[in-house]
C-alpha cells in the first residue's frame, strides 16, 4: 500500500523548492496530502500543489466535508508521516510550544508521532538564541534536518537554506526502513584505485563504485553510521549523511581502511584496488613526438593486497569480500574466503555483459563458511540490502 505523507507547508521563501519535492515523492509512488498555512497561500497559489499532489489542498481548522468528519484528526490519524517543509521560525516556534491556532498546528498535536522538520530561514532569525531552543526543544522528538549554507535569498550568507529536494526525499525513505543496524559502525572500500604512468595518464579498472555506493545508501538507512573510503568513482549520495574520503592509489586506500578498521563493526570490500602499480613511473609527462618511438616500456610491479593485510589485525570485525570472477566463480570465491579471513564473500560473473561492472543490476553469490546463497538478477541496491540481511542473520553483531 501506498505510504501516506502529510506535508505541512508555511510561508517560507523556499515554499517554491517543495514543489519539487511534492513530485519526487509523487514520481515514487507515496500519496501526498498537503496542508499550507494561510500566510503560505499568499506566497504560492495551492492549485500548483493541488496539480503535483494529485490530492486537495487543505488550509482551514474551520473547514468542514459534508459527512461532518473533524478534518484535522482525520488528516493527523491517516498519515504515515508528517513532514514540515519549509518550516518558519514562526511555526516551528508554536510546535514547540504546543500551539494549535490553525490547521497545520492542530495536526501536529494530534498526530502525537515522530515527524521530519525542514526549517529555512533568514541566518540571524535561526541563530536567534529563541530559535535555538525551540530547535533543541523539538529534536527531543522530532528529526530536525540541519539547513544548508550559502547564499540566502535575504541577501545574507550563512546557515538557513532550505535543503535540496533528494536530501529530504531520502531523509524519508529513511524513515520507513527497519534500524536493524542501529550505530553499527560500517567501513566501506569504494570503486576502482587508479597508480599513475606519469603526472597525466593512469592504469585503473572499468569499476564504477555502484555496489559499494548502494551498500553505503543501505547501510546509513539501517541506521549504521557508514565511512566510505572511495577510490576514482561518483557518488549521488555524499549529502546523505555518509562519511566519504576520496583516495587515489591502492596506498591511499589502504592507509584510509586501516585508519577506521580496528574501530570498525563491519567492513565491505567491494573497491576494485588495481592489483599493479608502475614500477618506473615519470615525475614529467612522457611527451608523444620526443619519447614514444624510444621511451622505456611500462614495468609493473605487485600492488599492496589491501583486504589480506587489512584483515591480519581482524579481531571483532565482520569482513564481507568481493569477488568478480570470469570463470569458476564459487570455487574461486571459497577459495579468497579462507585465504583472506573473510566472513562472507559476495562473488559474481563478469562475463556475463548485461549484470556486473557499470550495470545497475546483479546476480550473485553470498557465501559463507557453512552457505551458499543464489540471488535471481536484481537491482544493486536490492543486492545491498541482501548482503546486509545476511550479515544481520549471522546475528554476529
Ligand atoms: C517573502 C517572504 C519570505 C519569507 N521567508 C521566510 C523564511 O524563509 N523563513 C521564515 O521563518 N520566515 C519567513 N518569512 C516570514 C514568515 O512568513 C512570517 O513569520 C509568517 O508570520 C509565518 O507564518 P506561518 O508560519 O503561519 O506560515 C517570510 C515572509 C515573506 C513575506
Amino acid at each position: 500500500m501506498k505510504k501516506r505523507i502529510l506535508l505541512g507547508v508555511t510561508s517560507g521563501i523556499a515554499i517554491y523548492k517543495t514543489l519539487d519535492l511534492v513530485s519526487m515523492l509523487v514520481k515514487n509512488d507515496y500519496d501526498v496530502n498537503v496542508v499550507m498555512t494561510e500566510n503560505a497561500k499568499k506566497l504560492i497559489n495551492p492549485i500548483i500543489f493541488e496539480t503535483l499532489s494529485k490530492n486537495k489542498v487543505y488550509t482551514d481548522v474551520f473547514y468542514r466535508d459534508m459527512d461532518v468528519e473533524v478534518k484535522h484528526i482525520k488528516l493527523a490519524l491517516n498519515s504515515d508521516l508528517i513532514v514540515l517543509a519549509p518550516l518558519t521560525a514562526n511555526t516551528m516556534a508554536k510546535i514547540a510550544n504546543g500551539i494549535a491556532d490553525n490547521l497545520l498546528t492542530n495536526i501536529v498535536l494530534a498526530h502525537n508521532k515522530k515527524m521530519i522538520l525542514v526549517p529555512s530561514m533568514n541566518v540571524n532569525m535561526l541563530n536567534n538564541p529563541i530559535t535555538q531552543r525551540n530547535i533543541k526543544q523539538l529534536e527531543k522528538d522530532h528529526i530536525v534536518m540541519e539547513s544548508d549554507f550559502g547564499h540566502l535569498a535575504c541577501g545574507d550568507y550563512g546557515k538557513g537554506k532550505f535543503p535540496q529536494a533528494k536530501r529530504i526525499f531520502e531523509q524519508i525513505e529513511s524513515y520507513f526502513v527497519d534500524k536493524d543496524l542501529q550505530d553499527k559502525k560500517v567501513l566501506i572500500g569504494c570503486g576502482a584505485t587508479i597508480e599513475n604512468i606519469d603526472p597525466v595518464r593512469y592504469i585503473s579498472n572499468f569499476s564504477s563504485g555502484k555496489m559499494g555506493n548502494e551498500l553505503a545508501l543501505c547501510a546509513k538507512r539501517r541506521g549504521a553510521i557508514v565511512t566510505v573510503v572511495c577510490g576514482n568513482v561518483k557518488s549521488d549520495y555524499r549529502d546523505f549523511g555518509i562519511n566519504y574520503i576520496d583516495v587515489k592509489t591502492n596506498e591511499q586506500m589502504y592507509e584510509q581502511l586501516n585508519k577506521y578498521f580496528n574501530d570498525t563493526d563491519i567492513l565491505l570490500m567491494p573497491a576494485a584496488p588495481v592489483d599493479f602499480k608502475v614500477k618506473n613511473k615519470k615525475d614529467t609527462k612522457i611527451k608523444k613526438i620526443k619519447d614514444c618511438k624510444n621511451y622505456d616500456p611500462i614495468e609493473i610491479e605487485e600492488n599492496i593486497d589491501i583486504l589480506k593485510n587489512l584483515t591480519k589485525n581482524k579481531k571483532k570485525q565482520f569482513v564481507v569480500g568481493f569477488a568478480a570472477e570470469t570463470n569458476s566463480v564459487k570455487e574461486y570465491a571459497i577459495s579468497k574466503l579462507k585465504d583472506k579471513n573473510l566472513n562472507l564473500i559476495v562473488a559474481n560473473d563478469v562475463s556475463n555483459k548485461n549484470i556486473g561492472f557499470n550495470s545497475d543490476f546483479n546476480k550473485v553469490f553470498i557465501i559463507s563458511k557453512d552457505e551458499i546463497k543464489e540471488t535471481e538478477v536484481l537491482t544493486k541496491r536490492e543486492i545491498a540490502n541482501k548482503i546486509l540481511d545476511s550479515i544481520v542473520e549471522k546475528k554476529c553483531l
